[in-house]
């Protein structure tokens, strides 16, 4: 016998389904609210409503779990590499050994750009923050590959994938390229997703170039960690521009956008600059501390918190054990990752953090691995969205392909301004 939750509006009780999630959650369904009602819900930031229902991602914040497509993050992290776990996200099970050489295939058949888009990089200032190069050349590819942008159209969403997979890579390292001065250093297709990306990034024309392994394999680590995540701000906002049945190239440059900000991806970059702030303040920890339990000061410990996450995120403690290990056997000293780990113990102990169920998010130690492997900090975010893509492809294709048609997304609100009022002329004003 289904649930129903009953709702009283004045005279008017209705009934309302509850929906369970295959994790036993539920849901009630207001879907026919207004209808019945006239009335709507009002939630601002929407920490209480669920946008849609999908079969992607699987997040638990109260104890912590994160699973794709059903398979812990752990496993995934331990036992794919990144290019299985974009196949994963998007076609929703793990792929035989021929789905994936024929995937990989694909994805390397795309790494190049249109020659063409050189010349956006060598009109970007040479101090431009990569995001902003990110999100406009990733818009740009609906001016270059103009001939597969109909989202209904399945060999145009293929194509457009496979697209963005291969090309995302390559834009970001041509952007960092251009911001030092450096020659584009082309994809090379015999080499690995990472390895790729590495050489692209690090190689110059005069030397040999091979990518550490360790950084290759911690790269590839971070990018599955990264994958995806539920209904997050950049997720909600392809699936929000998406909804306008706008090409895939232009939801993903919304995406990135919006990950940029430092209350979401972003976060990783600003709590570096945080972290270092600390260090060089030469102040103490309790005194950071103490700023971000002030509510009339603006500081935050960045990398700290989590919507949804009033536990350790999971992929923070990955993160973290990688960090020491990669630090052990690269004997490299980190005054930063140390501060780190007694930044958090401090916090963890302390009432303000430990009511609020505030921990390590996953931007809290990844900028440590990244400037271990040599990423200058601004791109950062840019390595999130390379990891988040598959994520964000994965949720646009499943509102496009919803059972019931796709709608546009388009809230309602409660509006509090003026009522109606008299124009005033502007010699009357
Ligand atoms: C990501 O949604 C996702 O899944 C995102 C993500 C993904 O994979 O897509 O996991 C990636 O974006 C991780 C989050 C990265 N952002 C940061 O690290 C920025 C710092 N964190 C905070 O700004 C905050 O925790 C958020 C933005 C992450 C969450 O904000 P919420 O859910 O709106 O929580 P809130 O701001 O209402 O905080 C609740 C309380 C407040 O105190 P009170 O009003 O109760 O007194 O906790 C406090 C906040 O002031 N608080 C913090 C804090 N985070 C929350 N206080 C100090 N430092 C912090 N970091």
């Amino acid at each position: 016998m289904s649930e129903t939750a009953k709702l009283r509006i004045g005279d008017n009780e209705i009934d309302l389904p509850v929906l369970v999630g295959t994790e036993g959650n539920r849901v009630m369904d207001i879907t026919k609210l207004y209808a019945q009602t006239s009335c709507i819900t009002l939630d601002e930031g929407y920490a209480n409503t669920g946008s849609t229902t999908s079969q992607i991602t699987y997040v638990d914040g109260e104890k912590g779990i994160l699973r794709y497509r059903g398979y812990p993050i752990e496993e995934l992290a331990e036992r794919c590499d990144f290019t299985e776990t974009a196949y994963l996200l998007i076609h929703g099970e793990l792929p035989s050994a021929d789905e994936l050489e024929d995937f990989r295939r694909n994805v390397r058949l795309h790494t190049l750009l249109h020659e063409g888009m050189k010349t956006i990089f060598a009109g970007f200032p040479r101090d431009a923050h990569p995001m902003a190069i990110l999100s406009s050349v990733v818009g740009a590819l609906a001016i270059y590959y103009e001939d597969a942008l109909r989202p209904n159209d399945p060999d145009h969403q293929e194509l457009a994938i496979y697209r963005l997979l291969a090309k995302m890579p390559t834009i970001a390292a041509f952007g960092y390229k251009q911001s030092i001065g450096q020659p584009f250093i082309y994809p090379e297709n015999h080499l690995t997703y990472c390895q790729n990306f590495l050489q692209m990034m690090f190689a110059v024309p005069s030397d040999r170039y091979e990518a550490d392994p360790d950084f290759v394999d911690a790269l590839n680590l971070l990018l599955i960690l990264h994958a995806d995540h539920g209904q997050n701000c950049s997720t909600s906002t392809v699936r929000m521009v998406g909804s306008s049945t706008v090409n895939l190239y232009s939801a993903i440059s919304a995406g990135i956008c919006a990950l940029w900000g430092a209350l979401h991806g972003g976060a990783n970059e600003a709590c570096i600059n945080m972290l270092e702030k600390i260090n060089n303040d030469g102040a103490s920890i309790g005194k950071f501390v103490d700023r971000a339990k002030d509510p009339n000061d603006p500081f935050r410990l960045m990398g700290f918190g989590h919507r949804v996450y009033k536990n350790y995120d999971p992929r923070a403690k990955i993160i973290k054990g990688v960090c020491d290990r990669l630090l052990k056997k690269h004997s490299v000293a980190s005054p930063i990752f140390d501060l780190a780990r007694e930044l958090e113990e401090v916090a963890l102990s302390d009432p303000y953090f430990i009511d609020r169920k505030l921990y390590p998010n996953v931007d809290f130690y990844s900028g440590i691995i990244y400037r271990i492997m040599g990423i200058p900090k601004q791109m950062f975010t840019v390595l999130f969205a390379l990891g988040r893509l598959p994520g964000w492809i994965a949720h646009w294709r499943e509102m496009h392909d919803a059972p019931g048609g796709m709608r546009i997304h388009r809230p309602r609100q409660l509006y509090t301004g003026s009522s109606q009022r008299k124009f005033v002329p502007l010699i009357k004003r």
